[in-house]
This record gives structure tokens, sequence and C-alpha cells, in this order.
């Protein structure tokens, strides 16, 4: 059928949405062992960028592997479907213009290319939360490394599972070394120049 106004039917672009929000769209992917401090500074780094009138959304455990993703578990073909899925939310995110701030272990660098393929290499920025299985072990905020060193829980990241570390991130930030602060200014002075419209 002919349309009648070919120029209504077309879906909005991400460069309209951008220009509503004042924005750019950005992936902040934050990789590391559980107990790292990837949640604690996508929470930090999602304040501080509200407070400059920059939107984002946070994805994690949380909001993905209870609802999303729970039919999923920690196999590697779970975990590959697991990143698939987040990087393609993910994706309609940054293509709305928002920030989007991923936080999950996605231990191999296979997982973490097809992450950044499907959300596009340069809207994907990697940081490596790389403090030391040491710490994470010894924070242990939720109990898993020791049930894992009991083989209580199997495929353990870390303990019974392997973790990459990531090639060329853009940051590499050891919470063990530097405060939350710290990693936050350290994170803004890398995404500010990307999101910032000139003359917002
Ligand atoms: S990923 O490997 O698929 O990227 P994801 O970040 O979603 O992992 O989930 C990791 C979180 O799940 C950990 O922080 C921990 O709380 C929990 N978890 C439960 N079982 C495991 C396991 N076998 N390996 C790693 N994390 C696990």
């Amino acid at each position: 059928m002919e349309h009648i106004y070919p120029i209504f039917d077309k879906m909005l672009s991400r460069t309209d949405k951008e220009n509503l929000l004042k924005q750019h769209g950005l992936m902040i992917w934050f990789t590391g062992l559980s107990g790292s401090g990837k949640s604690t500074l996508a929470i930090a780094l999602e304040r501080e960028l509200q407070k400059r009138g920059l939107l984002c959304r946070i994805l994690d455990g949380d909001n993905i592997r209870s609802g999303i993703n729970n039919n999923l578990g920690f196999s590697e073909e779970d975990r590959i479907e697991n990143i698939r899925r987040i990087a393609e939310v993910g994706k309609l995110f940054v293509d709305t213009g928002i920030i989007t701030i991923a936080a999950f272990i996605s231990p191999s660098n296979a997982i973490r290319k097809m992450a950044a393929q499907i959300i596009g290499e340069k809207d994907f920025m990697e940081i490596y939360v790389s403090t030391p299985l040491e710490e994470c072990e010894r924070r242990d905020v939720k109990g898993l490394y020791a049930k894992a060193r009991k083989q209580e829980i199997k495929n353990f990241t870390g303990i019974s599972a392997p973790f990459e570390k990531p090639l060329h991130p853009a940051l590499t930030l050891d919470t063990s070394q530097l405060s939350v602060e710290e990693s936050v200014n350290m994170l803004l002075d890398c995404i500010l120049p990307i999101v910032s419209f000139t003359n917002k």
C-alpha cells in the first residue's frame, strides 16, 4: 500500500533522541570478578552523571539476572547467552541516547568482544575493575567465595572458572587501591568528553 505521509512512517533516529536529551549515548561496560566493586562504581558514577544533567540506565545482576535472564545459570553457554541479551538490551538504551552502565563479570575476551560487536565498537567503553581475587574473597560480600571454596558452588569465577583480563580496557580501576571518589573522577574524565553536548 502506498503511504500517504511517507515522512511520518519513519521511526525517530538516535540523533533525534540525543538532541532531545542533549547528550550522546554510550555503553560503559564494567568487567571484573564478583565483589570487585563493579556495581558500587556503577551506582556512584550514575549519581555523578545525573548531577550533571545526564540520563543513565544501570544494567546489573539485580535487574537482569533476576528478571529477563532468570532462566540462566553460570555454565559457559549460559554466560554467553546472559551477555548476549544484556548487549542487545543495552544497545536499545544506547540507541535512545542513554548512558548505559553495565556491571557484569563477563569473564572472557570473546564474551566481551561479542558484547562490543552487538553494541558497536565505537559506543563500547570497557572498564576493567581489577581488584585482586584475594581482596574480593576477603570482602566476600555475598558469602559466595566461601561456598565456592567448599565446592558448594561450581564454576565460580576466579575459583573454579576462569577470568581473562581485558586486553585493552579504556581504564583499569583497582578498588583496593583507589577510593570510590577517585575511581569515579577517573571515569568522569573518560566519559564526559564523549557524552557531553558542547552547548549544553
Ligand atoms: S557473568 O559471568 O554471566 O557475566 P554475572 O555478572 O551475570 O556473571 O553474575 C555474577 C554474579 O552472580 C556474581 O557477582 C555472584 O553474585 C553470582 N554468582 C552465582 N554463581 C556464580 C558463579 N558460579 N560464578 C560467578 N558468579 C556467580
